[in-house]
């Protein structure tokens, strides 16, 4: 155990202490979050205005020839773009198998209706061919990354996996908020979690927490609640903390993490080095519902 990053240790101490309180008795959401709170996702958002610029073949950033060839991407099928939206003069380095499911109009879209304080938690944003959708965020402290496996064509997969890393990194200290006391303390508080899949782990249910909040911003209201109120501790702490700061739209970008280095995107299958890297998920989503195709 001597030689194990920080971060494994730090998972390794919080686990014993968390999944005591996993699963929780009640779901607030049977079918999950999709079915509720999609629709008004596509009603309630735009993307800012972005230009999108496609990387000449042969390079890509290090973090996406790490995750294309893991994902099976052959090599040389990299694409590579740089997204830039009218609310951030630095570009999101944004990178396709190009057998992806989601198109990079998809992808700039998708990522675009989130606030511009939250998009900044996230480094590289990545998508890959896969069956259905699943997704995982890449989040230790040299990481910050999203990958899409599949046709996640929902804003909910969106703000789930942003959630890993504004879980992450929204504190600046490299501290998971989702095993810190003050939200540990908040779920236990509640009688409910927002989903079954919140029931799995502490940060799955704050990623899922962090899709309900982030409708709460925008109607103001929470919908369609089998129990209503039976999860506002979690709200309530996670809002507190972050509202302000990452959920709420409106300004411009102040902190970003730099892009990884470029190198050539060609890779041995198989052969990827991906130590180092901490992986949330996949996260598997059902049920979902709505999906612009753009
Ligand atoms: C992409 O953005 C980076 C960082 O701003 C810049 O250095 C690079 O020249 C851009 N590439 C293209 C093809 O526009
Ligand atoms: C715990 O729940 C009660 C109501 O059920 C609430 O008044 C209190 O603020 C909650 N405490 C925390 C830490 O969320
Ligand atoms: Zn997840």
């Amino acid at each position: 155990m001597l030689n194990l990053p920080n971060t494994l240790i730090a998972l390794l101490a919080a686990a014993g202490s968390v999944y005591a309180q996993l699963p929780r008795p009640l779901i607030n959401y049977p079918l999950g979050l999709s079915p509720v709170f999609d629709e008004g996702f596509f009603a309630g958002t735009v993307a800012p205005a972005a230009t999108i610029v496609q990387w000449a073949p042969g390079k890509a950033p290090q973090a996406c020839v790490n995750e294309l060839a893991w994902n099976n991407c052959l090599s040389g099928r990299a694409v590579v773009y740089n997204v830039t939206y009218a609310d951030c003069p630095t570009p999101w380095i944004m990178c396709r198998c190009d057998n992806a499911d989601l198109s990079i109009y998809q992808m700039t879209n998708f990522f675009g209706r989130m606030p511009v304080h939250l998009r900044s938690t996230v480094r590289h944003v990545i998508a890959t061919h896969g069956e259905g959708c699943s997704a995982y965020a890449i989040t230790g402290p040299d990481d910050g990354d999203i990958v899409m496996q599949g046709n996640c064509n929902t804003q909910s997969v969106w703000l789930h996996e942003t959630g890993h890393q504004l879980d992450a990194r929204g504190l600046g200290t490299g501290v998971g908020f989702s095993t810190s006391p003050t939200f540990i303390n908040a779920l236990w508080n509640d009688t409910c979690v927002a989903d079954d899949y919140g029931n799995t782990a502490p940060w799955e249910e704050f990623a899922q927490m962090t899709v309900v909040s982030q409708s709460h911003t925008i109607y103001g209201y929470i919908q369609q609640q089998q129990y209503p109120g039976c999860f506002n501790s979690q709200l309530n702490a996670l809002e507190t903390t972050f509202k302000t700061s990452h959920l709420t739209y409106g300004g411009t970008c102040h902190t970003r993490i730099p892009a990884t280095p470029t190198v050539n995107a060609v890779w041995k299958r198989g052969r990827i080095d991906r130590r180092g890297g901490k992986r949330v998920g996949p996260c598997k989503f059902d049920h979902l519902v709505g999906g612009h195709k753009h």
